[in-house]
C-alpha cells in the first residue's frame, strides 16, 4: 500500500560541499530523513520505471534510512533499486555501478571522514545519471524544495533483506542486492597490470592498507589479497563498523598516525595507505615518506601513462583551488589543459564528462580519474602500487626525482575546528573587506601580489560559482587561501591553505612547517586567526 504522509518542511536541508549532513539525532527527528529524500525525488525528472542505486559506508543508522529509501523509490515509482549488499557500497562503487548499470542516479550515504554513531554524524548525496555529485544547480532545487514539502510517498513493504545478494520484487519493483566489491573490482582489473602487481607482491613487496574500520575493508581484502597475492594481514582494520571502532577514520597524519610511525619506522613496509569511511580518499606514505595529497596528485599525474588504463596519455588534469601547483607543472610539461575547480568532486564533473580532464585532485586526500565521478582511494592505491611495479624504484626515489624535475610546493593545510560561527564569519567578512587594500603591502617581508575571493567559471556550461576561498598571492608564487568548511556538522571550520613552490633541490625535503613558517605567521597577520578566534594554534595540520 502506497501512502501520502503530510509533513512540514525542515529549514536547514541546504547540502553542503558534498550532500547534506548532520548529526545522527537530527536526522532521526520524524520525517527528516523522508523530507529530504522526497525533497530529492521532487527536484527529478523522468525516473519512472528507471533504476536507482543506493547503499552507504556502514555507519549508524545506515541501514534504517536505507529501508525508507527502498520504500519510498517503490512509493515514486522507480522501476528497480540496486543495493549493496549489507547495505554497503562504498562511494566510488556506487558511483561505477550507477554508470554501469546506466541507472537514473543514486543515493549515496555516508558522512565520509567524520565519525559515526548514535551520536555523530550521517549523511545523504544524490548523485546523477553520470555517477558524479549532483551540481549545485540540482543541490540548489534540492534545498528550495526541501523548505515548501508538505507531503512524502512510501510504500508499506516491511523491512526488505539487504543481506542476501539477488533479486526480488517489493511492491511492484525489483529490488536487486549485489555484492558491493565485484563490479568495482572487475573495473579496477581494466585500469591496471593486475599480472605485474602480483609478480610485485610475489617477489615480496611489503605493504599495509588501513581500512579504517570504514568501507574499504571489504575491498582492499578482496583486491589486494585475494586478486593480487598479497600477504594476509596486509588490510587492516577491515571490518567496517558501525562507529568505526570509536575512531574518526580520516586517513590523515593525525588520525592515521600509527600507519605514519610504522612507515617511519626501522622495520617499514615498502609502501602504506589508508581510506576514510566511504571509501574515496586516500593516503599515501612511502617507507620514510608521507607523500602530500597534491604531491601525490601530481607524480600520479606524471606516471599514469605506466598503467594501462592510461597508457594513451591524460588529456588534462584539474585540481580544486586550494590544491597546490605541483600538478600544474606536470600539465604544463605534458602540454595538456590544467583547470582549477572550487573544493568539492562535484566541479570535476563536468570537465570529466567532456573529456577535458583524466585525473583530478583535491589537497584533502581525494584523486580520482575519469574512470567514475568520485574520488577514490582504493584506486590511487592501485595507480601507485602500479608505478612502483613498473618502476621497480621506492617511492621515497620517485619523489625526489620528481621534485628535481618539477621543483617541490612546500604545502599544509591548518584547521581551526568548531569555532563559534560567528566569529569565524566575522574574521571571513573581515577578510573580504580588506582584499582590495591588500596588493602592494608586504607581510612577514613578503609582498602581496594580488588578493581575490575565488570565483569558478564553468568552462563547459558556462555556471559561475561565487565566493569559493579567499587567496593571497604573494610575489614568487607563495600563497595562503582561507575558507571556511562545508562539510562540518557543529559550529565552523576554519581552512588556511599555505604553499611555498622551491625549485632548488638543494632545499627539497625540509620539514614543511619549518619551511612554510614566514607565511604561517603571514595567515596570521592578515586574518587575524588569534584574535578573532582566540585561538593560538590549529586543531588539525595536514
Ligand atoms: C572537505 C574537503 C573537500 C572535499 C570534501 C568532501 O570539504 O576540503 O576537498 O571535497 O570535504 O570530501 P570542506 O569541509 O572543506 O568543505
Ligand atoms: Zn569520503
Amino acid at each position: 500500500m502506497i501512502r501520502t504522509v503530510a509533513t512540514t518542511p525542515y529549514t536547514d536541508q541546504k547540502p553542503g560541499t558534498s550532500g547534506l549532513r548532520k548529526k545522527v539525532p537530527v536526522f532521526q527527528q520524524p520525517n527528516y530523513a523522508e523530507n529530504f529524500i522526497q525533497s530529492v525525488f521532487d527536484s527529478l525528472e523522468g525516473f519512472a520505471g528507471k533504476t536507482l542505486v543506493v547503499g552507504g559506508d556502514g555507519r549508524f543508522y545506515n541501514r534504517e534510512v536505507i529501508q525508507k529509501v527502498i520504500a519510498m523509490a517503490v512509493a515514486n515509482g522507480f522501476g528497480r533499486v540496486v543495493v549493496g549488499q549489507g547495505g554497503i557500497l562504498s562511494t566510488p562503487a556506487a558511483s561505477n555501478l550507477i554508470r554501469k548499470r546506466k541507472a537514473f542516479g543514486g543515493l549515496i550515504l555516508s558522512a565520509s571522514h567524520n565519525p559515526g554513531g548514535p551520536h555523530e554524524d550521517f549523511g545523504i548525496k544524490y548523485n546523477a545519471e553520470n555517477g558524479g555529485p549532483a551540481p549545485e544547480k540540482m543541490t540548489d532545487a534540492i534545498y528550495a524544495r526541501s523548505k515548501v514539502i508538505s507531503a512524502y510517498r512510501i510504500a508499506d513493504i516491511g523491512a526488505v533483506d539487504l543481506d542476501k545478494t539477488g533479486t526480488f520484487e517489493v511492491g511492484g519493483m525489483k529490488v536487486e542486492v549485489v555484492d558491493p566489491v565485484t563490479d568495482y573490482a572487475e573495473l579496477m582489473e581494466t585500469l591496471f597490470d593486475f599480472d605485474a602487481l602480483r609478480a610485485l607482491f610475489k617477489s615480496g613487496f611489503r605493504m599495509r592498507f588501513d581500512a579504517m574500520h570504514a568501507v574499504t575493508g571489504p575491498y582492499a581484502k578482496e583486491i589486494l589479497e585475494r586478486r593480487l597475492g598479497a600477504a594476509e594481514g596486509t588490510a587492516r582494520n577491515f571490518v567496517p563498523l558501525e562507529d568505526f571502532g570509536g575512531h574518526h577514520p580520516d586517513p590523515n597524519l593525525v588520525h592515521a598516525k600509527h600507519l605514519y610511525d610504522e612507515m617511519m619506522g626501522p622495520d617499514a613496509p615498502d609502501f602504506g595507505a589508508a581510506s576514510d569511511g566511504d571509501g574515496d580518499r586516500n593516503l599515501i606514505i612511502g617507507r620514510g615518506i608521507f607523500i602530500t595529497p597534491s604531491d601525490s596528485l601530481a607524480m600520479l599525474a606524471a606516471n599514469a601513462h605506466l598503467a594501462p588504463g592510461y597508457k594513451a596519455g591524460l588529456k588534462g588534469i584539474a585540481r580544486s583551488m586550494p590544491t597546490s601547483g605541483a600538478a600544474d607543472r606536470v600539465a604544463e610539461k605534458l602540454g595538456i589543459g590544467m583547470y582549477e575547480t572550487p573544493t568539492g568532486w562535484k566541479f570535476f564533473g563536468n570537465l570529466l564528462d567532456a573529456g577535458m580532464a583524466t585525473i583530478c585532485g583535491e589537497e584533502s586526500a581525494g584523486t580520482g580519474s575519469d574512470h567514475v565521478r568520485e574520488k577514490d582511494g582504493l584506486w590511487a592505491v592501485l595507480l601507485w602500487l602500479n608505478i612502483l611495479a613498473v618502476r621497480g624504484e621506492s617511492a621515497k626515489d620517485i619523489v625526489a626525482k620528481h621534485w628535481a624535475t618539477y621543483g617541490q610546493n612546500y604545502y599544509s593545510r591548518h584547521d581551526y575546528e568548531e569555532v563559534e560561527t560567528d566569529k569565524a564569519n566575522a574574521l571571513v567578512d573581515a577578510l573580504r573587506g580588506k582584499l582590495a587594500s591588500l596588493p602592494g603591502t608586504s607581510v612577514q617581508g613578503m609582498k602581496i601580489a594580488s588578493a581575490d575571493d575565488f570565483a569558478y567559471n564553468d568552462p563547459v556550461d558556462g555556471s559561475v560559482s561565487r565566493n569559493q576561498g579567499i587567496r593571497v598571492l604573494f610575489e614568487g608564487g607563495s600563497r595562503v587561501v582561507f575558507r571556511l568548511s562545508g562539510t562540518g556538522t557543529s559550529g565552523a571550520t576554519l581552512r588556511v591553505y599555505i604553499e611555498r613552490y622551491e625549485p632548488d633541490p638543494a632545499r627539497h625535503g625540509q620539514d614543511t612547517q619549518a619551511a612554510l613558517a614566514d607565511l604561517i605567521k603571514a595567515a596570521d597577520d592578515i586574518a587575524g586567526i588569534r584574535s578573532h578566534t582566540g585561538r593560538d594554534k590549529p586543531s588539525v595540520i595536514t
